[in-house]
């Protein structure tokens, strides 16, 4: 079957880039629209277009679409950050509602009927019951939430009425990085706990500030999913396949469906490199629910997936790897032995063959979860 291009928003950032790398490998054609205002380009393959720009930018979408024979899309751009939407909530909106619709209605006009959305589990806000179902309550507790979940509703809304078939992908806290080493995690401020809790080790950051240990959980630390990169990567490719074929898949939970505790994190870190990591304790940041872990049943229903690179020491060795490869990354004498054993040659590529496209050329038809 020859499919048509995929307009990849976002495909310089984390999670982006790794689709984006995958679906090439995969044999698909990729333009990425990033404004490469965070992410990392030099990161993408020669194979795949970039164009710098913005996905409100109506012209652009127009050449993209034109040029490319672009039949779906699947849209990672948009900000992240619970504190910092607290602190510029119109930025979260224009980007995460205003431009995204604006991107979706460019494509519908333009015949597009697949897409895929990168949505998030702070959807749920604080979720009374865990493992979290895409049924569960959806009440935010910060603009960033809000502003993805205003788009899953006009997402829902405008599919049903125009014939677009779509994925809003909720994802839970993703980490990790491409097993050979040459994709990572590079938010600019890093907020995310795995790689400030590596920089800590390895002594690029002063201690990291645990928030919270009198949280109602078993170590009185908060519990998240943590999921592998690669693994999201794969499971979008299935929504992918799915919407491609008119099957709209709807709000979908990516997570393992297991919760690892910070102090597990903190101390998988430190059994990984074979030295603590510094840390502190804080008081708890607000919003923080105490246990986000998915209820991954719809996700095995509708796309067929379930992660594989499910062990937390894994995610870290990948996501290890992977920051002392980053450009910016000091090696300097007190971790040579780290960096000797953590540097070595790159791994291969993930074996994609192992990916089992075949049979997910047709999918079970689901009604997704109503919107109130
Ligand atoms: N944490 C610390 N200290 C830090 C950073 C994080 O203790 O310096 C803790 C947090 O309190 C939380 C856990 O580590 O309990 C994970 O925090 P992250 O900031 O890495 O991730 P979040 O769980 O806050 O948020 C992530 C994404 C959101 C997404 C959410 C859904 O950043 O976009 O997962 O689960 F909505």
């Amino acid at each position: 079957m020859s499919r048509r291009g995929v307009l990849v928003t976002g495909g310089a950032g984390f999670i982006g880039s790794h689709f984006a790398r995958l679906a090439v490998e995969q044999g698909r054609t990729i333009v990425v629209l990033d404004d490469l205002s965070s992410g990392t380009p030099g990161c993408l393959p020669a194979s795949l277009h970039l164009v710098e720009g913005d996905i409100g930018d109506v012209a652009v979408v127009k050449r993209i679409v034109h040029a490319h024979d672009i039949g779906s899309v699947v849209h990672f751009a948009g900000k992240l950050g619970a504190e910092a939407s607290v602190r510029a909530p119109e930025a979260y909106f224009d980007v995460n509602v205003v431009r995204a619709l604006r991107l979706l209605d460019t494509v519908r006009e333009l015949g597009i009927r697949a897409f895929l959305f990168s949505s998030t589990a702070a959807v749920y806000g604080q979720p009374d019951l865990v493992p979290v179902p895409e049924t569960a309550p959806l009440a935010p507790l910060n603009p960033c939430g809000t502003s993805k979940l205003a788009f899953e509703h006009a997402l829902s809304a405008v599919g049903a009425a125009h014939g677009i078939a779509w994925g809003a992908l909720r994802y839970f806290n993703a980490a990790g990085a491409r097993r050979d080493g040459t994709l990572a995690e590079n938010h600019e401020p890093e907020t995310h706990l795995v790689p400030l809790a590596l920089d800590a080790a390895l002594g690029k950051r002063p201690p990291i500030v645990v928030f919270g240990s009198d949280h109602p959980t078993p170590d009185g630390t908060c519990v998240r999913d943590f999921i592998h990169v690669e693994d999201l990567a794969v499971a979008h490719l299935r929504a992918l396949d799915a919407v491609e074929v008119g099957t709209t898949v709807g709000p979908v939970n990516l997570g393992t469906g297991r919760g690892h505790s910070v102090r597990e994190v903190l101390a998988t870190i430190a059994s990984v490199l074979g030295r603590p990591v510094p840390h502190t304790f804080g008081p708890r940041r607000p919003g923080d629910p105490p246990q986000l872990v998915a209820d991954v049943r719809r996700a095995r229903a509708v796309l067929g997936w379930r992660a594989t690179r499910t062990s937390l020491a894994t995610m870290i060795e990948d996501a290890l790897r992977a920051r002392m490869r980053r450009p910016q990354f000091v090696r300097t004498p007190d971790i040579e032995e780290i960096a000797e054993k953590w540097l070595c040659p790159a791994e291969t590529a993930p074996d994609w063959d192992a990916v089992d496209q075949a049979s997910w050329e047709s999918f079970p038809a689901s009604d997704p979860p109503a919107y109130p």
